[in-house]
């Protein structure tokens, strides 16, 4: 049976990487009518320090984001990982299961801790076991991501193989990744080898999904180019890391693929393209902005929904994670 779980952590705005990456994918699994649970993973968030009434916010934010995108709570389980137990209690179970060496091999981990290990979080370092039960608990067949969360992916995959192994049973089934689209790695506005990220200091290297429509046009407007014309060909766009990157941010929001873009617009320069590429991107942002003001004007609502999609959710994890407290041996008589 096909069910899609996937994740966002409310660490900060929600950006259009995260957009054009997951929340838009996010979208079309429920609009295909397969069962999908999303999850704002504030567990995961808090492995680096955040403030506690900015990540209420944030949570609550993103959630608005995720409705005023098309996600349907009727249609998609939608809440936050820490109002469901089973993610907290699987992720130590995982945590006997999974190596150090794994976690080691892990590039997000490397980037994120990079040369000061030592004052990390121990929580940082196990955050792909957490990401893993997340997967694992829901017995999740797809998960659709960005490109970065690859390698999470495929670790979630040797965990559920090993514990398959270890307790010598065919229990947690082997999720795949969903990498779909023009837009798998958004880059930069303001450096063509750097992931648009939540937690870039410079703002005016994201696009946020709150950001106004004036905010959108400038920071587009502004964004780093070399001076050459757009290509007609794809081959062109080789070692041109912030054309590629514009292209295939104009593919994604009109729905298109990279070559027809270049298609349309190969020989013209930025000058042209860039003011093309603001007017989709508002003509896209601006519904889902509007919307969401609208949903955060009734932050009650919002936690109602949330608080209805952990109790969906958990009817759904606590079988499975009774039976793996019973696979590995643990007492269960309440
Ligand atoms: P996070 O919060 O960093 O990002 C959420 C999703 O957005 C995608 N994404 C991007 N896609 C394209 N271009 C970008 N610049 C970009 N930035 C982010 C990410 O690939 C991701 O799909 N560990 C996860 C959250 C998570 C999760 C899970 C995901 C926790 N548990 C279980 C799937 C399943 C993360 O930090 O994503």
């Amino acid at each position: 049976k096909r069910r899609i779980f996937s994740g966002i952590q409310p660490s900060g705005n929600l950006t259009l990487g995260n957009y054009l990456g997951a929340l838009r994918r996010f979208v079309e699994k429920q609009d295909e009518g397969i069962e999908t649970i999303y999850c704002l993973v504030d567990l995961h968030a808090i492995t680096v320090w955040q403030d506690p009434d900015a990540l209420r916010h944030q949570t609550r934010e993103a959630a608005a984001g995720f409705i005023a995108a098309g996600i349907d709570p009727e249609r998609s389980i939608l809440f936050n990982q820490s109002q469901v137990g089973g993610h907290a209690e699987l992720a130590w179970l995982m945590n006997c299961v999974a190596r150090m060496g794994w976690m080691n091999r892990m590039t997000q981990w490397k980037d994120k801790a990079g040369k000061n290990a030592e004052k990390a979080s121990l929580g940082l370092f196990a955050y792909p076991s957490l990401m893993a039960a997340d997967i694992l608990l829901y017995h999740a067949t797809e998960v659709p991501v960005g490109e970065d969360q690859k390698q999470h992916v495929e670790l979630t995959r040797d965990i559920a193989a090993k514990f398959n192994h270890d307790y010598k049973v065919d229990f947690f089934p082997q999720p795949d990744s969903v990498i779909e689209g023009a837009a798998t790695r958004v880059m930069s506005l303001r450096d063509g080898t750097k992931k648009m990220s939540k937690s870039d200091p410079s703002d005016a290297s994201r696009i946020n999904l709150t950001d106004s429509p004036d905010a959108i046009a400038k920071k587009i407007r502004k964004a780093v180019t070399d001076p050459e014309p757009l290509p007609e060909t794809l081959e062109g766009l080789e070692g041109r890391a912030e054309a590629r990157n514009l292209v295939n941010i104009y593919a994604a929001l009109a729905g298109k693929t990279p070559a027809e873009v270049l298609g349309e617009y190969g020989g013209e320069g930025f000058g042209k393209f860039k003011p093309a590429l603001a007017d989709l991107a508002v003509s896209v942002m601006e519904p889902i902005n509007a919307e969401m003001n609208r949903l955060m004007q009734d932050p009650a609502e919002i936690d109602r929904i949330l608080g209805r999609g952990a109790e969906q959710a958990d009817a759904i994890a606590r079988p499975i994670l009774e039976k793996t407290y019973e696979i590995m041996g643990m007492v269960r008589s309440r």
